[in-house]
């Protein structure tokens, strides 16, 4: 029994093309370019963006997303191999598994529980908040008191009212997870109609504010280094290099999700071909947009006005304050990011439950988590158990801890799979491979570079978390997955 044991690629191929008694094969490459951009556009864009122009980079945070999607198209291309070549519902997860052996795998695997789950939690969260936006500013009713809409960890520093649970991120949770169930199909549908909405809305605030862009908040583009606090006392580089460089580390969460597509690999028709597709393509669709955006906001409103008014509510307070005449689409842009969170929180709990499914496959989680649905054939079990995970987190967890755990999470699985290509290109040359990534090995080295760079970014502090993570998983799987692995219990 050795936790390094490699699982066959011909076994993998083998489990892949198996799609008789499995998953549905209906996605095309369009639903999985929806798909990515169903997962990525969303608080990234709609509240980090105001956020790391604030307190790191000013109008260059245009700059630190062309950084941070550096990073995410390395990382990106990386993927687009290994998941035309090995079209596979556990992703990330599985990669290893033929490349570095069950342990790495399980790791892996454990790690995108961070970018999935939590991530997924997150947002749930921040949805939570925005709904309360949406009551009072748009429908002008009462928010929902803050004892249901806060985790026990929280309390009102005006009022002194404590959270209890967090019921409306409960909400949207198990409404997400039961529409999951019910299909892949009616997933990617209302996920479609969520990303027109989003898309158009963030394309008539460029199309809209670039006419508003006053250049003086513009002057300079790369504002002088100096030091900003936070209204916590936390000290943030502002400017220069380092600013940018942190902006990158802030805005990363904007790309997140851009990976989930590749574990749809076994849903989707012709995965060789569309899988390369759906993640490169939403990638950069969504770098562009990103971009225009974030020149717009930065024109439109002062880094003043993001750092004491606007803060994470920043582009309604932008628009609301500078483009006159279209308080119209300050109410639009809060409906756009709840339908935004709604759509990110759907692809990450699909994401994590593919991977689930995986698992339980190999034997490392239970091996009901693969169990399909008679009639929806979707891993029923696995949602539920996510929905009970996530749920948790969503309804006692307060948002800020789980934010930047998402992140260190995703960049630490991104280091694995960019090195997975390296591996397999020499354990197995002669693989087919659709697409490949080009100039092996430099493009995944530089991958790792500038995934660690931004990990580094990150703060001690979180890699504490990410090692006290890690550390869970080596137990669970010593105490679980080990004795029960498929792969390590042949006879
Ligand atoms: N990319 C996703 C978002 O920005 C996680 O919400």
């Amino acid at each position: 029994m050795s936790i390094w044991k490699r699982k066959p690629l011909a076994q993998l191929l083998a489990e892949a093309a198996d799609s008789e008694k499995g998953l549905k094969r209906t996605l095309t490459a369009w639903s999985l370019i929806a798909l990515g951009i169903g997962a990525i556009i969303g608080a990234g864009l709609f509240v980090r963006t105001a956020t790391a122009a604030a307190q790191s980079a000013g109008p260059s945070v245009t700059i630190a997303f062309v950084v941070a999607a550096i990073g995410c198209a390395l990382a990106g291309l990386c993927y687009a191999e290994l998941s035309s070549s090995i079209p596979i519902s556990g992703s990330a997860y599985t990669y290893p598994y033929a490349t570095m052996g069950e342990f790495l795998a399980w790791i892996i695997g454990w790690d995108l529980i961070l970018e999935y789950a939590v991530g997924a939690a997150t947002v749930g969260i921040a949805w939570s908040e925005y709904l309360n936006n949406l009551l009072v500013n748009v429908f002008h009713i009462s928010p929902i008191p803050y004892s249901l809409s806060h985790s026990p960890f929280q309390s009102n520093l005006e009022t002194g009212e404590h959270g209890l649970i967090n019921l409306p991120a409960l909400f949207i949770v198990a409404i997400i997870s039961l529409l999951l169930i019910k299909g892949i199909q009616e997933s990617a549908f209302v996920n479609g109609i969520i990303v027109i909405v989003k898309v158009a809305i963030v394309i008539l605030i460029i199309v809209i504010g670039w006419n508003f862009i006053n250049p003086v908040n513009h002057t300079p583009y790369i504002p002088q280094s100096s030091i900003f606090t936070d209204e916590h006392g936390i000290d943030h580089s502002y400017g220069g290099i380092l600013g940018i460089l942190g902006a990158a580390g802030t805005v990363f969460f904007a790309f997140i999700g851009f990976d989930a597509v590749s574990t749809a690999a076994q849903e989707t028709k012709n995965p060789k071909k569309a899988m390369p597709i759906g993640i490169l393509g939403s990638l950069a669709i969504c770098t562009l947009l990103y971009i225009l955006f974030a020149h717009v906001l930065t024109g439109v409103a002062t880094v003043e006005d993001f750092r004491t008014g606007g803060k994470e509510a920043s582009v309604a307070f932008a628009i609301n304050k500078y483009m006159i005449g279209y308080e119209w689409l300050g109410q639009l842009v809060t409906v756009a990011i709840l339908a935004g969170f709604s759509s990110v929180i759907l692809v990450m709990l699909l994401g994590q439950s593919r991977v689930f499914y995986a698992m339980g496959k190999d034997g490392l989680l239970p091996k009901s988590f693969s169990d399909l649905h008679s009639k929806y054939k979707t891993p029923y079990k696995a949602n539920i158990a996510i929905l009970i995970i996530v749920g948790a987190f969503a309804a006692f967890v307060p948002g800020d801890i789980v934010g930047d755990m998402t992140s260190i999470g995703t960049l630490f699985a991104f280091v694995l799979v960019c090195i997975s290509v390296i591996i397999l290109r020499v354990k197995e040359p002669n693989m087919v491979r659709e697409f490949k990534t080009p100039f092996v090995p430099f493009v995944p080295l530089l991958g790792v570079a500038v995934c660690l760079a931004m990990m580094y970014g990150l703060g001690w502090t979180n890699w504490l978390r990410l090692f006290a993570w890690m550390a869970l998983g080596v137990i669970f799987y010593f105490s679980y997955g080990k004795k029960n692995s498929v792969l390590n219990n042949k006879k």
